[in-house]
């Protein structure tokens, strides 16, 4: 592709007018994974699209070029600081451009209906109000830079299993209230420029093609006057996508729209008025976007700084929720002997896996982070928990000493004797996803790899070497085959559920000694077998992945003698990116196998143990009551390990409040019966009470409640006063630190109504506020909060919102399951409302 030498500026309907029947056509579907069609003898350049949601990727998911890392969705949220959040967005719109990016493909926006979904780490919250917020946050900060944001997934793409085929089944009301609201509240409050259709069905029909929700809802009642793009591979017709709103086709090049198009220009079934109304559409964000002054196919380019890493500290750390802390176990004493325990202390689960993840510039791992502040503490794996192997890259070589692998592509498979090398690459991370490699001699998506590297063990044992591949593959080890991901293939998850099963091959190696390691692999056209749904995945992948071999009993073992030899044990234990992933859901809400058997035995080999939990989504804790100190730790980015580390030792007093419920085991969780495809529907059964307005409608005890988070302080909320003009409520308190260190609290404001007439939760969250109070002072907050999003519930009789005549209490407290102080406003007229 040509580029376009200076970027000036152009008239939207001017180009519309001159452009040709082929040209509209083109700019309706990307040219690649990650770039617009250009026009250049209008002046309309390609512009690029990134990955989202908590870092900005670029234009490469292997060897990309290194970003800065956030936390994923629900440890921006557990912060409940939306100025913090604002400041988060904008770092990733100024990442982007670094990128050469003028779109972020985030924020996620969906609702954790189950502990379950393997995304549920992207997105904000099981609570409307709080993931609207924080969308808005984010969304502000990203476009304050000029970077246009995309709220994802447009709507109900609440679970990852048969995501393209599912048909979400819920009622109006649950749509409105609990599934459309945080987009709305995004809408009102920050005005993304664009919107990515989710891949599933709702009520029947597809997002990506359904006009009631991106007509009559999205552009009609909310006034939305930007761009809609689908999921990658998430457009399914050329018609109705395009008549029901739909304006680009993600990736390119087009499989479903070009010349298809055409054709349906030609019988009638399309009109080029309808063409023409997708077109302005995407005309209208490149010229937006043009004002960032990006060039066209711009370098990608790393921004690395000491600020950045300092506002991801304070970012992470920020999330953190102390969940339980009896007799003050933490903040732990540097002084005294540590040892640092559990399958993620040496391993930095930074972000959740799929299209979220990315290479960070940096991630500190716990044991990294707590060394840093307490060199001598001791480490014990205590259990390994991986679902894939951990990469080989971490422990092999290249022949010039780097950890990693040397990958070397050819166009013939290895039986074609003297065959020619196209491309040589170092590759620092062994899972290598192929669909946006690029390389001007590729031209089909068959071609082969050969990765090289060397191993020198440190203790003389088993070794595991594993391979799940989207093609098919061999590992050799001095020659020897260890790994036969070719011969027999089984289907797994690997890949998006593209790949096959993990296969793991053992070896005896020496200590010192240096071992060959050869990685032979076909691109995804070779694999013998096929999934269904994974269009475009090109030429597949392969990851690769080599660990000592680990057997839980003996590492528990090991972990107990070294706890009972230490004053205190911080145990880390969690999920990662196997276990959270996009393309599949997990299967049980438990740790990963023997992580429950270490804690519980740590636990009663030294009781001065703290537990920090690594997840995105909540976890079964079945030792809980054993457990003095909980802190869950979600997934920190970068600086995941510095954050753990200072809220372990108290440099920073932890102010996280959890954003979703966490309840005891996944069976009393509301959409427990209905989570998962039957047949390509998922009933939405739990209708608007899902997390806490179920656990709170029936009584049902949780581990840990929405909204809860402890402190190192004490805090008092005081002297609440609500005045009500009307319009907007100002509730207004007083927050007094009365412990003895600086801390943060947040003030929540749940609404109840007295009599509704039909089935409401008992209360919802509808305002709050953070706020950081030294020790032995008080601060003022006054939140306000609009009185028709506070009150109304969704008619389906009327088609619309609805305040009724009533009395309404407005609680404010801590935590959902902690409102001491109450307060009412009156509707004095029922009132009923669209739009925003
Ligand atoms: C995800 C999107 C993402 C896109 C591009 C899809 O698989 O669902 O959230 O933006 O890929 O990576």
């Amino acid at each position: 592709m040509g580029s376009l030498p200076v970027q000036t500026s152009f008239d939207v309907e001017d180009v519309l007018s001159q452009l040709t029947i082929p040209e509209k056509v083109a700019l309706l579907s990307g040219i690649d994974f990650w770039h617009t069609a250009p026009v250049h003898r209008l002046g309309v350049p390609s512009i690029r699209l990134s990955d989202g949601p908590n870092g900005v990727r670029g234009t490469r998911f292997f060897n990309g070029v290194p970003a800065a890392c956030l936390p994923c969705g629900t440890g921006l949220a557990a912060t409940w600081d939306t100025d913090l959040v604002k400041k988060g967005g904008a770092l990733q719109g100024t990442e982007a451009i670094a990128k050469g990016a003028s779109v972020i493909l985030g924020p996620t926006t969906n609702m954790q209906r189950s502990p379950l979904g393997g995304r549920g780490f992207e997105s904000f919250s099981e609570d409307p109000y709080l993931a609207g917020a924080m969308s808005a946050s984010t969304i502000n900060g990203i476009q304050s830079t000029g970077v246009s944001a995309t709220i994802k997934h447009f709507v109900c793409n609440d679970q990852e299993d048969q995501r393209q085929a599912v048909d979400s089944i819920l009622t109006e009301r649950a749509l409105r209230e609990i599934y459309l609201m945080p987009f709305q509240i995004a809408q009102r409050d920050s005005r993304p420029d664009c919107y990515m259709t989710a891949y599933n069905k709702v009520n029947g029909t597809h997002a990506s093609e359904n006009p009631r929700l991106l007509k009559d809802v999205l552009r009609g009642e909310w006034g939305f006057d930007g761009l809609t793009m689908s999921d990658w591979f998430g457009t399914y017709s050329t018609t109705e996508a395009i008549k029901a709103g739909l304006d680009l086709e993600m990736p390119g090049p087009s499989y479903i729209r070009a010349h298809l198009v055409n054709q349906a220009l030609g019988c009638g079934k399309l009109l080029v008025r309808d063409v023409d109304e997708r077109v302005r559409e995407v005309l209208k964000l490149v010229k937006k976007t043009q004002a960032l002054g990006i060039p066209e196919n711009a370098p990608e380019t790393t921004i690395d700084s000491p600020e950045t890493s300092e506002f991801l500290r304070t970012l992470s750390a920020n999330g953190l929720v102390l969940l339980k802390n009896n007799d003050n176990l933490l903040p732990l004493d540097k002084k005294k002997t540590t040892a640092v325990i559990g399958p993620n202390a040496a391993y930095a689960s930074y972000c959740g896996g799929g299209s979220a993840s990315l290479l960070p510039y940096y991630a500190i791992s716990p044991l990294d982070g707590i060394r840093e502040q307490v060199p001598e503490a001791k480490y014990a794996l205590g259990a390994p928990a991986w679902k894939a192997l951990p990469l080989m890259t971490r422990l092999s070589k290249t022949k010039k000493g780097d950890h990693g692998l040397t990958m070397t592509v050819f166009l013939d498979p290895p039986s074609v004797t003297n065959r020619k090398a196209i491309d040589e690459v170092f590759v620092n991370k062994s899972d290598i996803l192929l669909v946006d490699y690029k390389h001007p001699k590729i031209k089909s998506s068959l071609y082969y790899l050969e990765l090289n590297g060397t191993f020198t063990p440190e203790q003389t044992t088993d070794y595991d070497f594993s391979m799940c591949c989207a093609g098919t593959g061999k590992i050799f080890v001095n020659g020897e085959l260890v790994v036969d991901n070719e011969t027999h293939q089984r289907p797994g998850n690997s890949f998006f559920g593209a790949g096959t099963a993990e296969e793991i091959g053992r070896m005896k190696l020496e200590e010192g000694k240096t071992y060959d390691i050869k990685v032979t692999f076909g691109t995804l056209p070779t694999m013998t077998f096929s999934s269904p749904g994974t269009t475009g995945f090109g030429a597949g992948g392969l990851r690769v992945g080599l660990e000592r071999k680990a057997e839980i009993e003996t590492e528990i073992e090991r972990a107990v003698q070294l706890a009972k030899e230490v004053d205190q044990v911080i145990l880390c234990a969690g999920l990662n990116s196997e276990w959270e992933s996009e393309g599949y859901d997990r299967e049980h809400m438990d740790l990963p196998p023997g992580s429950d058997k270490l804690i519980k035995a740590v636990l009663a080999a030294n009781p001065n143990t703290a537990i920090v939990i690594q997840s995105g989504t909540p976890v079964a804790m079945p030792w809980l009551e054993s457990a003095p100190a909980v802190l869950q730790a979600w997934y920190g980015g970068n600086e995941t390990g510095n954050a753990i580390a200072d809220v372990v030792f108290g440099n920073t007093n932890p102010s996280g409040k959890l954003p979703l419920s966490f309840p005891i085991r996944n069976e009393d969780n509301p959409a427990f019966l209905n989570y998962k495809s039957e047949r390509n529907r998922a009933i939405y059964g739990e209708d608007v009470y899902i997390g806490y307005r179920f656990y709170e409608k029936t009584n049902k005890e949780v581990a840990f409640p929405f909204g809860h988070g402890l402190s190192y302080t004490q805090f008092d909320i005081k002297d609440l006063s609500v005045s009500d003009d009307g319009a907007e409520i100002l509730v207004s308190a007083t927050v007094s630190n009365t412990g003895k260190v600086d801390g943060a609290q947040v003030v929540q404001v749940y609404f109840s109504q007295h009599n509704a007439s039909i089935n409401r939760p008992k209360k919802e969250l509808k305002g709050f506020s953070k706020v950081f109070v030294k020790a032995g002072q008080s601060e003022k907050v006054g939140i306000a909060i609009s009185k028709k999003y506070a009150t109304s519930f969704w008619d389906e009789a009327r088609d619309a919102w609805v305040m009724e005549k009533d009395t309404f209490d407005v609680l404010v407290g801590d935590s959902s399951a902690n409102t001491p102080l109450t307060a009412q406003v009156k509707v004095l007229r029922s009132e009923w409302w669209r739009g925003l």
